[in-house]
């Protein structure tokens, strides 16, 4: 496994300058061809590894996202381990609006919880926006990362303005986003005006990021498969629209991902992405043509999938690489996040089959 893996790297790194922006993901993004389709996990830093486990037995979570030292450390652990294409930024989507001044914590086994719920205008005004020095813990891992990754990307991201509004406006993990959907039927002046803050707030946090030398940026609208697309487009895109056009200057490519979003990956593209990240629900050549010839799409195992007997694994890998080839470019990923379940050797052995299968040497046209 580990052969493959680095014979791939010595073998592109001879006809190509170098660095991040030739690698596989980044190419993949870009609708270049390259010599095999990348894969990288959502929650692939922290979560199933043991080396992850270990150090947060004594560090919040909160707390290890602010100490450059441990998050360039966990960022690391799942590109030594399963010698993924890409890595991302151990943080938490939360990160931000902290920083912006919410009282907040991300409760072990519950996620974010909010002390005072957003409900009026004066609570929107109370979002402050956010400077470098804000979030320096951010700058300063991404600006380490960059040095220890080399030819490997470093992929930053933040949350979209929905899911955080979620978060915010509930207090905490919603099922049903009711409280969320109530301010958003209810007052749509305050929900724009929430909405227009944390737009600013994201793009503000992803400049940091991209000026410290990330490779590519994801925005996570996780819960956007909560709106009809109407609501989606009424009262959203513009938002997420915001941050992601917000970005074209910055030449990174953007992914945007959310689950359940069968009915939104055309409205999801729209705003403004590259790569356009799919769950486990809709097959990526269905996603395509919804999506449209221009973009690239990221995905979709089940991350349940992974639980079961390898054989299992291994057909629906294929699978999803076979009906990946109808897009213009596929970086593999699960639907959505690796279950802390999950045991660590077959997410090694999903990636090593990933680049043997999509292998395209010269011998394979
Ligand atoms: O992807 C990665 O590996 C990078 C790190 C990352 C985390 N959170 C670390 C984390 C990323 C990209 C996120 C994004 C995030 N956080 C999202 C969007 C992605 C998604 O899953 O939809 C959301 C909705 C959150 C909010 C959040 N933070 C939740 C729902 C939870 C889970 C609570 C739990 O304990 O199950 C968190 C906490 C969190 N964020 C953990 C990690 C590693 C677990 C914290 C722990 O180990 O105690």
């Amino acid at each position: 496994m580990t052969t493959d893996t680095t014979g791939t790297v010595a073998r592109d790194g001879e006809s190509r300058p170098g660095g991040p922006a030739d690698s596989p993901f980044i190419r993949a993004c870009r609708r270049r061809p390259g010599p095999h389709t990348p894969v990288w996990f959502m929650r692939q830093a922290g979560r199933s590894l043991p080396e992850y486990r270990e150090i947060r037995a004594t560090v919040p979570m909160l707390e290890s996202c602010r100490r450059p030292d441990l998050v360039t450390e966990i960022t690391l652990q799942p590109v030594r381990r399963h010698g993924v294409d890409a890595a991302i930024l151990f943080s938490d989507i939360v990160v931000p609006v902290a920083a912006a001044g919410v009282d907040l914590d991300i409760v072990p086994g519950t996620g974010p919880v909010v002390a005072e719920p957003i409900r009026t205008a004066a609570d929107v005004e109370r979002i402050r926006l956010i400077t470098r020095e804000d979030v320096s813990y951010v700058d300063e891992a991404v600006r380490q990362l960059v040095a220890e990754l080399g030819d490997t990307p470093l992929i930053g991201f933040a949350g979209a303005p929905f899911t955080l509004a979620s978060y915010l406006v509930e207090g905490g993990p919603s099922r049903t986003h009711a409280k969320t959907k109530a301010l958003m039927y209810g007052n749509p002046e305050l929900w724009h005006a929430l909405c227009g803050r944390l737009a600013e707030v994201t793009l503000a946090f992803l400049r940091v990021q991209i000026d410290a030398g990330v490779s590519a940026v994801q925005l996570f609208d996780s819960w956007a498969g909560a709106l009809s697309e109407a609501d989606y487009r009424r009262f959203v895109l513009p938002h997420s629209t915001a941050v992601l056009s917000g970005l074209v200057d910055a030449g990174v490519p953007r992914i945007h991902f959310g689950v359940g979003t069968a009915e939104l990956l055309g409205a999801m593209g729209e705003a403004g992405a590259d790569v356009v990240g799919v769950d486990w629900r809709t097959p990526l050549d269905v996603a395509t043509g919804r999506i449209g010839p221009d973009k690239a799409v990221q995905g979709n195992l089940d991350p349940t999938v992974l639980l079961a007997p390898w054989p299992v694994v291994e057909a629906e890998v294929r699978r999803i690489l076979e009906q990946g080839k109808a897009a213009p470019g596929h970086v593999f990923n699960l639907g959505h996040g690796v279950l802390p379940e999950t045991d660590p050797e077959v997410l090694t052995r999903v990636v090593a089959l990933v680049h043997e299968v999509s292998s395209r040497r010269a011998d394979q046209g």
